[in-house]
Parts: C-alpha cells; sequence; structure tokens
C-alpha cells in the first residue's frame, strides 16, 4: 500500500546518534495519512524537514528487527530505496521476496566504514563475514567435553610461544577458548592465570576449564576477576607470557546480530581503541624482561588493532615487534602483525594478533 507512495525515497539511514530515521527524497505522503500510522507507531516524533527533502523520525527505540511489526511498515520502504549498494542486504526476513531488507538500511554507517577501508575487497569480506567460520574441535581426553575454536584463533593462541615451566597471564580469557591452548601447551607445569572482569562471562571459563581440561593441567590454573587496567600497577613485571585478546568491535558477531548493529558506530570503535591500549600499557608492565606479549582482538579495523601496537612502542620503548612465523593460509602481514580474515582465509578469522618482546 505504501510502495507507490514511497517510492520518490531515494535513501534511508538510522542515525543511532541521533536516534532518528531519516529518510530523503521528492516527496512523502502526509503525515497524518492512515497509510502511514502502522510504519510509525514506534516513533514518538516525526518532522518533514522541507530543506533537506527529508522526512525525520525520532524514537526512543525501533522495534526489533525481527519483530512482526516491522514487516509490514518496512517492506514497502525498502522495495523503493534506489541507492543501497547490494552488499548491504544482511539478513533474510519478510522483506526478501523483495531483493532488499529494512536493516540494511539502519546499519549504513557500519557499512559505509569498512567499505572505506577495504575498497574493492569489501563484498567479498563481507559475503565471507556472513558464512560460517572455521572452527577446529580441541579435545584432551575421551571423557573430556569437546571444544570449538576458530583456527584463527587458536593461531593466535599458539603464536604466543608458551612452553612447560612459564607462568601466563591470559589477560581477558573468557569464554575461555585460548586459556584451553595455552594450557594445552604447559601441560599442567607452570602457572595460568585466567582472568575476566565479566562474572557471568567468569562462571563460562570456569565451566569450559573444567569440563575441557584434564585435571592435571587444569590444577595450574587460577580463575581471576581483576579489571585488566590494574596488572600493571599490582602485578609488575610478574609473568613470562601475556595473551591481551582485547575486547573488541566483534565485527563479525556485529554484522550477524540486528542489536548490536544498531549500536555500533564509528566513535565506538575509537572508544575502544583507547580501552584496548589502556589494557596493552597494564600488559607491558606486568611482563618480566624477556617475556612475550600478544596482542590480539577480532576486529576489522586497523584503529583497533596495528593503531594501538604502534602506540605502545613509541610509549614503551623498551618493547620490539616480533614476526610471527609459519602463517595460516591467506593470512596478511601488516605493519606490525598478522591479520587472518574469512575472504582469503577459508574462512577463519577475523583476527588480529602482534608479538612484542620487552628486551632484557
Ligand atoms: C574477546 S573476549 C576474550 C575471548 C577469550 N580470550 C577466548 O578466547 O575465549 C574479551 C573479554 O574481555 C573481557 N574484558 C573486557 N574488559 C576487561 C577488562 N578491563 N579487564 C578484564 N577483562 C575484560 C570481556 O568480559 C570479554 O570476556
Amino acid at each position: 500500500m505504501l510502495a507507490p507512495r514511497l517510492c520518490p525515497v531515494t535513501s534511508c539511514i538510522w542515525d543511532v546518534s541521533s536516534g532518528s530515521l531519516v529518510l530523503r527524497g521528492n516527496s512523502v505522503p502526509p503525515l497524518e495519512s492512515p497509510m502511514l500510522a502502522p510504519w510509525l507507531c514506534p516513533v514518538t516524533s516525526c518532522i518533514w524537514d522541507v530543506s533537506s527533502g527529508s522526512l525525520v523520525l525520532r524514537g526512543n527505540s525501533v522495534p526489533p528487527l525481527e519483530s512482526p511489526m516491522l514487516a509490514p511498515w518496512l517492506c514497502p520502504v525498502t522495495s523503493c530505496i534506489r541507492d543501497v549498494p547490494s552488499e548491504c542486504c544482511v539478513r533474510r526476513g519478510a522483506c526478501d521476496g523483495m531483493g532488499r531488507e529494512f536493516l540494511c538500511l539502519l546499519v549504513m554507517e557500519f557499512f559505509d566504514y569498512y567499505e572505506k577501508l577495504f575498497g574493492n575487497r569489501w563484498p567479498a569480506l563481507l559475503e565471507a563475514l556472513k558464512g560460517e567460520g572455521k572452527a577446529t574441535e580441541l579435545k584432551f581426553g575421551d571423557d573430556l567435553e569437546p571444544y570449538y575454536l576458530d583456527e584463527a584463533s587458536v593461531f593466535a593462541a599458539n603464536a604466543l610461544g608458551v612452553v612447560p615451566g612459564d607462568d601466563v597471564l591470559d589477560m581477558c580469557a573468557a569464554p575461555g577458548g585460548k586459556t584451553l591452548v595455552i594450557a594445552s601447551m604447559l601441560k599442567g607445569e607452570g602457572s595460568l592465570q585466567s582472568n575476566d572482569r565479566s562474572p557471568d562471562r567468569r562462571m563460562r571459563l570456569t565451566r569450559v576449564i573444567e569440563q575441557t581440561l584434564p585435571s592435571e593441567w587444569s590444577g595450574i590454573i587460577h580463575v581471576s576477576g581483576y579489571d585488566g587496567m590494574k596488572f600493571g600497577l599490582h602485578k609488575k613485571e610478574s609473568y613470562d607470557k601475556i595473551l591481551l585478546d582485547a575486547p573488541c568491535s566483534s565485527d563479525r558477531h556485529v554484522l550477524n546480530s540486528p542489536e548490536h548493529l544498531k549500536v555500533w558506530s564509528a566513535k565506538r570503535v575509537k572508544r575502544l581503541s583507547v580501552e584496548q591500549g589502556a589494557l596493552l600499557a597494564s600488559a607491558v608492565d606486568a611482563l618480566r624482561l624477556g617475556g612475550t606479549i600478544i596482542y590480539g582482538t577480532c576486529a576489522l579495523s586497523p584503529m583497533e588493532n596495528d593503531d594501538v601496537v604502534k602506540k605502545i612502542l613509541k610509549k614503551r620503548p623498551a618493547m620490539k615487534s616480533v614476526q610471527i612465523e609459519n602463517l595460516l593460509p591467506g593470512a596478511d602481514r601488516t605493519e606490525f602483525g598478522v591479520h587472518i580474515l574469512p575472504d582469503q582465509s577459508e574462512g577463519r578469522g577475523p583476527i588480529y594478533c602482534a608479538k612484542l618482546m620487552k628486551a632484557c
């Protein structure tokens, strides 16, 4: 019913910062039109901005993308949009039949951001990010549970080069995939502190350790719940090896979760990079002379990856960048580390990791 009236709409952006849905076009149906009512319900105000030719809908919330409410009022709009690049149609749903989906309109910022970063590579990378990952089974005994972990994550944990007898800190450890890899390298000798600030995720971490590892390996693991930023202050030069698998924008997960896509923003990427820098500084200070750090994320943006490493190398001159060897097929070398992206690495990743050593 709406289709004929909204066809002149040429673009549509969900502006997270202002909580607005902005439709641009040459004409829009009268706001009081009964036709508009069903699809304006969740919106608290609505302004027709003549100067920009936009209909600006403001609301505290937009209904969940799966909401049945959404389908009737959004499908006609999606069918009218001409300018939306096809690669941003990311979800199945009621609008499928029309060849476009509304979610793509909500998340233009995400797509614009990464399209600018990856250029011609973006469409293939986006497709790969939407696909299945490449997990491997970690199983350490017949009577123990298996754990499935992306091969790129296994690679990052292996790159730490842990040997039996090391004192290791896994600073952001939950739910525990990389802790399992590290524990399997220690083989019950040395110590492993598996730390995570989130109580819920820590419970999962503890369960994973108990269910997946033989007791002779798990016996040397101590689970803790500190803020990672405090290690540099309270545990100065205490560990031989530190894995910092930092909280990041988790773009693959975000892409496949409408709720997270709605809150994604370039500002958040920046904010996370500041947090990552503080965690890495803390890890550096907690590392013994001659020790090794792996800094890793599952983010796409260099701001959360190489840029964080570059800053720490400048701030802490004792730290040196070390090349990681024996790359997985399709992995890319970056200025300081390795980026494993699913379009070229058979579905693995995304994982970024960089190796740093503290000079003696
Ligand atoms: C990328 S996940 C870690 C995944 C984990 N290494 C694995 O392989 O299963 C990041 C973790 O960092 C934790 N975290 C975030 N901020 C933290 C902080 N300041 N201190 C400690 N942990 C933190 C989060 O709770 C989250 O579990």
